[in-house]
């Protein structure tokens, strides 16, 4: 027995050794953490339960017989995060430069598998030099298999991706599959194509972090939803996204301790709002007044800034808020807002969080650029996002909520289950300049004075119809509340909404306007 056992201990040995001490510490000088770390640090102290280390490839091509390091590349597993269990993988960079080949990718679809039969979150380490090239077409397949899991996991347990290293070619599809996408600034990159082959190509020149860095995917193409500053960073934000979450698709969201301060009138939300209709001002002090101790979570926050897309919780109820920010092209709905949000409303539904919907929009963004790149159909989006969401809906409406995008923050006939609205909201087609430039144009032209008459008649429609009591009246509006009330009135309302429950109609799935 003795025997067997020091060959077990010796094999555990070279496992833990990983590509060995030269190569960690080239992973270490670039600011890394090796995978064994980032697993580690992931899961709760001594949680991390190794699966098939001893997994060797077994390609004989290109004299890859004599190189088959244990784990082959990849770590996978289970554990505990703050006592719950989650699955993980982390691709080993050190240990042929994390790339995938047959049975890396085999490692991988077991997690993914064992996640979706238990019902738990996934997390999905990247740090890879991509497809073994040495394993051809077996590489692929080995991708294949892994999408086609992500694509079976969706919307069942969340999925979580963090790049923490190269991730180029088709290796990109994977995390573009699952829920949340993490990167590590300045050390991690995803591209369809490096920018050597850009450069061949196009002629373009590009370097890779401007081309497919952090900031790049968080701020302008919108592939990756949340950035950090480097490794550890990465994982203790994964760790308090997975405190919002359920850990699958049958679970409520969780709930915390109620807020001990739940009852207290938030008197400066009485006097937040401008005079002046048209000021700007900044949204997140009115999300940070809501929400239990003031703290929310970003979601997307660099990316389509008009509108902001969070988590939180109120009164110890985890909620995904979507809010317009009045600081940001006066918070109109773009193509890219309309984009961010559809997807967090689905993702919150998908995972049983209540929706929060912050309404102050003058509208759509009108103009050529957002026609031609197919506003009404991105826009489409938003409509078919609330109106399937079964979750509660809570609407507020803050002050402007006008025309489509009125409907498309979510009103009472795409499925609010309360609608509430400041005294000073304005509920209309338009805004008052240009709906009574339209409705009263003949005597504003007849009129000696047009432009007294038109201010005349901006402040008669005002005055008659840019209030919430032409939607109250109809109840289109539930309630018109104080400022002041508004936490205690969404908790309330959040608490009453508890056993809500909404079916869709029978269908193989829906056609969302992609
Ligand atoms: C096999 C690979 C590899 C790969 C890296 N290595 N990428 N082995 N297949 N794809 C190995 C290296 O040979 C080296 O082995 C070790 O990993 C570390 O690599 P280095 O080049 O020394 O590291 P570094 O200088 O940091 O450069 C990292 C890198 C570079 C930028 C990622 O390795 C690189 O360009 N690799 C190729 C990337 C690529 O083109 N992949 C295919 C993408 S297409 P030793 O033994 O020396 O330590 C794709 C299609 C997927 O993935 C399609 C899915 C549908």
């Amino acid at each position: 027995m003795s025997e067997q056992l020091e060959r077990l201990r010796s094999l555990r040995e070279e496992i833990q050794q990983g590509g060995g001490a030269k190569r960690i510490e080239k992973q270490h000088a670039k600011g890394k953490m090796t995978a064994r770390e980032r697993m580690e640090y992931l899961f709760d102290e001594g949680s991390f339960v190794e699966l098939d280390a001893f997994v060797r490839h077994r390609c004989y091509n290109f004299g890859q017989e004599k190189n088959r390091p244990l784990t082959d590349g990849v770590l996978t597993g289970y554990g505990k995060v703050n006592g719950r269990l989650v699955y993980a993988y982390a691709q080993d960079f050190t240990v042929t430069g994390g790339s995938l080949g047959e049975m890396h990718a085999a490692k991988i679809v077991k997690v993914q598998e064992l996640a979706l039969k238990m019902g738990a979150p996934i997390v999905g380490m990247n740090d890879s030099g991509g497809a073994r090239i040495q394993e051809a077409v077996d590489a692929l397949s080995g991708y294949g298999r892994i999408f086609y899991q992500n694509v079976m996991a969706s919307a069942v347990i969340p999925q979580i991706s963090a790049i923490m290293g190269p991730c180029a070619g088709g290796a990109v599809y994977s995390p573009a599959l699952t829920d949340f996408v993490y990167m590590v600034d300045q050390s991690s990159q995803m591209f369809i194509t490096g920018p050597a082959v850009i450069k061949s190509v196009t002629g373009e020149e590009v370097t890779s972090e401007a081309l497919g860095g952090a900031y790049t995917h968080n701020s302008v193409s919108g592939v990756s939803q949340f950035m950090a500053s480097d490794d550890k960073d990465c994982i203790d934000q994964i760790k308090l996204l997975l405190s919002f979450l359920p850990s699958n698709n049958r679970e409520l969201a969780p709930v915390y301790e109620e807020a001990l301060n739940i009852n207290t009138k938030l008197a400066h939300l009485n006097d937040f709002m401008p005079d002046n209709p048209n000021k700007p001002y900044d949204m997140k002090e009115i999300i940070e007044a809501l929400v239990d101790d003031g703290f929310y979570y970003e979601y997307l926050a660099e990316y389509a800034k008009n509108i902001v897309t969070c988590f939180a919780r109120i009164n110890g109820q985890s909620v995904g808020i979507i809010a317009n920010q009045p600081a940001f092209m006066a918070g109109t709905l773009d193509i890219n807002a309309s984009d961010k949000s559809s997807r967090f409303i689905r993702t919150c539904d998908a995972f049983n969080i209540p929706l929060v919907n912050l309404v102050d929009v003058p509208g759509f963004l009108p103009g050529t650029t957002q026609e031609y790149g197919g506003i009404i159909r991105h826009g489409a989006k938003m409509l078919y996002a609330y109106s399937e969401a079964t979750v509660p809906k809570v609407t507020v409406i803050l002050r402007k909520a006008y025309g489509g995008s009125y409907l498309a923050m979510c009103s009472k006939e795409l499925g609010a289950d309360i609608v509430m609205a400041w005294p000073n909201a304005e509920i209309a087609v338009m805004g008052p300049d240009g709906a009574a430039n339209i409705v009263f144009k003949k005597a504003i032209q007849a009129s000696d004075n047009p432009e007294q008459t038109r201010q005349e008649k901006i402040a008669e429609y005002k005055h008659e119809f840019a209030t919430p009591y032409k939607a109250a009246e109809r109840g289109y509006v539930d309630d018109v509340i104080e400022p002041q009330d508004t936490r205690i009135r969404i908790a309330d309302a959040l608490d009453m909404l508890l056993s809500k429950r909404e079916s869709l109609p029978q269908k193989k799935h829906g056609n969302v306007p992609l």
